[in-house]
């Protein structure tokens, strides 16, 4: 939980429970894992998978939108895959992420990427923010307009129009806890989360100022979901890309 600890430094309060919580919740995870039946059929051991995810990010990857963890459930397959191999191989920091995928192949991390990606649940209500409406409207206008003075492109230009993410490999932004996103956002700064270059988020996301942060979480967290969701990532954006980004070169 080091790395964890270093990065989320500036949300006291949390990191313990987080902490206590994700230590427990990982045993959990890893009995199921490395479980020592005799070996089972596929569906089986499927299964098997998905009870040490679910652990942590919830029923069949449904996380809520109250606490930390992220939804895995119909996010694109590419993106999915991306962030497991980012997990495995160290461009993603979370210590009981890098070490459960730590000894698996491209090919068993695919199938659980396809696997998360094919569900199709709903979501959780958003919840309103508490933040004052000045913030609201900061982080509103970072995620329609950008700041062209300081070379921040809409977030909407990559992560599709409606925020619903575009395949391969852009999630959509709603939906998602709001801690999870500052931490997120947090981490590009920090350098703690990468992607194999071209590192669009990267670039974006170092310009953001932590009150740009606190501003575009808050309003993003407090965004319904629309009912078609996992149907609506665009397979592609209408006016290309305003920065490279690996995550939508050829599925690897
Ligand atoms: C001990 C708790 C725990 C377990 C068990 C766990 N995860 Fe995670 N997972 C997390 C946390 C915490 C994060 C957020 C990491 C961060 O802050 O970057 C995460 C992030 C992810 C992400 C990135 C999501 C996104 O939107 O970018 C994926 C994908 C993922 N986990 C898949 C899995 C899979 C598949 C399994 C089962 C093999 C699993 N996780 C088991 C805690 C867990
Ligand atoms: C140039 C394209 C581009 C722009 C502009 C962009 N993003 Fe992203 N974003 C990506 C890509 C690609 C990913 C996924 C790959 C990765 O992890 O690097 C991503 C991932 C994310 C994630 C992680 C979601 C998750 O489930 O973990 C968040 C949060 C995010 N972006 C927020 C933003 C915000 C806020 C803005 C606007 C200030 C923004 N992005 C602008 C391309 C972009």
């Amino acid at each position: 939980m080091k790395k964890q600890t270093t990065r989320q430094a500036g949300l006291p309060g949390i990191l313990p429970r987080l902490a206590r919580w994700t230590g427990s919740a990982m045993l959990l995870g890893l009995a199921a894992l490395t479980g020592t039946s005799a070996p089972a059929q596929a569906a089986d051991e499927m299964q098997r998978r998905m009870a040490a995810c679910t652990t942590c990010h919830g029923r069949e990857g449904l996380a809520t939108n109250s606490g930390y963890f992220p939804r895995l459930a119909g996010k694109p397959a590419g993106y999915l895959y991306d962030q497991l191999r980012s997990f495995r191989d160290g461009r993603r920091q979370q210590a009981d992420m890098n070490h459960l995928l730590a000894q698996l192949s491209d090919a068993y991390l695919r199938e659980m990427a396809e696997y998360f990606a094919e569900l199709d649940l709903p979501y959780a209500a958003a919840t309103p923010s508490d933040l004052p409406a000045a913030e609201l409207a900061r982080g509103r206008a970072l995620v329609l307009e950008g700041d062209v003075a300081r070379g921040i492109p809409a977030c909407v230009r990559c992560h599709g129009p409606a925020l619903t993410g575009v395949q391969p490999g852009i999630p959509g932004l709603l939906g998602l806890p709001r801690l999870y996103i500052a931490s997120q956002l947090g981490a590009w700064v920090t350098g703690d989360r990468r992607a194999l270059a071209p590192d669009c988020m990267a670039e974006v996301g170092r310009r953001l100022r932590s009150e740009d942060i606190r501003a575009v979480a808050g309003w993003l967290a407090a965004q319904p979901v629309p009912a078609n969701y996992k149907a609506v990532p665009a397979s592609a954006l209408p006016a290309g890309l305003p920065v490279a980004c690996s995550a939508m070169e050829a599925h690897r």
